[in-house]
């Protein structure tokens, strides 16, 4: 769906992604596969605490097409960047991870972006390490999903990659199996301690349909996504280059506090424990657990409010969730705020919220549908006036979750 003044939403299709691979490779592929990109409506920096989730997938996605070959090495090509690369398969240790990894700044984040076929050998390790040793593969890669704004383009390219070798070794690897393989490439090889949201709900998505994810034992409900209400996705443009050593710090923090409470994690904590230790631990401390506690009971209010179709109650939720993540948790931003800001100003706009990791990208808003060119036309301007940046706009829909296809 375009919008005016929003990006225009490439269309890959399957021809395209087999069209590169015969174009590079010059031969047929074996499989294609399609990994989409996620929205999340509600819980966040919670999956990591193993506390619950609310996300969709969304129309943009990563391609891939692949092929066995008779080496140990994965052979790569990516048609965006027009760019190949290839490695060794043979098991390979974390030794191996190159040099751009140690470069890190006085934060401990890394100076440089990480390019794309990183993902793709993280994903090799991490299959190996646990006992899947991969053959050799050529492979292309093309996708739409723009990069670090949140849409989960890292974790579709790491699912991508599983879900073909999974096919081609026909290791039989389930969902969830193949949603914590991706986690942990990103984790030990990439170096994000992320959770497991982002990969889980690039498989087990379905078209029209938002999943409550318990990022503790990955059960999983559905709900129908009427089309009278839209979900905007606002990329701010800012990218800031330190929100992986902030996300990670976050991580720590929640660590430090399960300590402290002696639980494992912080979905474990209760109001009474946390009121228990207000005045013992710093603020700082106290205020991302205090985050974490109330994001995973505004998950369970939003499930129910999405099960009774009350939207207007789920765009309230949505708009709190921002405020804890902004003042307690601390991970947005000044153009992060003020595009929500903007976004809740107009009439139909039922809730906004930041929706990236932190510092920077995008947010989400819940729009009644009727006015979605509208609100996008008048966010846009609004955004611009305060910030002198210029955002984009798109509508969010659910659509099939990855899927590798023989050919
Ligand atoms: C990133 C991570 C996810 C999740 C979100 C915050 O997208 O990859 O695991 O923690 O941030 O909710």
């Amino acid at each position: 769906m375009n919008t005016p003044g929003t990006r225009e939403v490439q269309k890959i299709t399957r021809d395209d992604a087999i069209k590169a691979f015969r174009a590079h490779f010059g031969k047929e592929p074996e499989i294609v596969v399609r990994t989409p990109g996620r929205v999340n409506l509600l819980g966040e920096h919670t999956d990591y605490s193993k506390g619950f989730v609310l996300p969709m997938t969304i129309s943009r996605a990563v391609w891939m097409a692949f092929r066995a070959c008779d080496q140990n090495v994965a052979r790569l090509y990516s048609a965006d960047y027009d760019e190949d690369c290839s490695f060794g398969v043979e098991r390979f240790s974390k030794q191996d991870r190159p040099d751009y990894f140690a470069e890190k700044d006085e934060d401990g984040e890394k100076r440089q972006p990480i390019p794309w076929f990183e993902y793709i050998r993280a994903s090799v390790w991490a299959l190996s390490d646990q006992g899947k040793n991969c053959k050799g593969f050529e492979a292309v890669v093309l996708g739409d999903i723009p990069q670090g704004v949140g849409l989960a383009s890292s974790a579709a390219l790491e699912v991508s990659t599983i879900l073909a070798l999974n096919e081609l070794g026909g290791y039989n690897l389930s969902k969830p199996d193949m949603a914590k393989l991706a986690q942990r490439a990103e984790n030990e090889w990439i170096g994000l301690k992320s959770g497991v949201m982002n990969p889980m709900i690039c498989l087990i998505g379905e078209p029209g349909k938002v999943f409550l994810v318990d990022c503790g034992d990955l059960k999983y409900t559905s709900f129908d996504m009427p089309n009278t209400v839209a979900v905007a996705f606002m990329d701010t443009g800012v990218r800031h280059y330190r929100n992986g050593a902030t996300y990670n710090k976050r991580r720590e923090q929640c660590a430090e506090i399960c300590e402290i409470l002696g639980v494992e994690n912080l979905r474990m904590t209760t109001q009474e424990m946390l009121e228990g230790v207000r005045d013992k631990i710093p603020s700082s401390l106290f205020s991302k657990a205090y985050h974490v506690l109330y994001e995973n009971m505004r998950v369970q209010s939003a499930a129910s409010a999405l099960q009774y179709s009350e939207f207007d109650i789920l765009g309230k939720l949505i708009s709190e969730s921002h405020f804890s993540l902004q003042y307690s948790y601390e991970v947005s931003c000044f153009e992060l705020d003020a595009i929500c800001d903007v976004a809740r100003s107009y009439p139909a706009c039922l809730g906004a919220r930041m929706a990236g990791s932190c510092l920077g990208g995008g947010a989400i808003a819940l729009i009644y549908a009727a006015k979605a060119q509208d609100f996008a036309e008048k966010v846009l301007e609004g955004y611009y006036k305060q910030t002198g940046k210029k955002a984009t706009i798109t509508f969010g829909q659910a659509t099939e979750g990855a899927k590798a296809e023989r050919l």
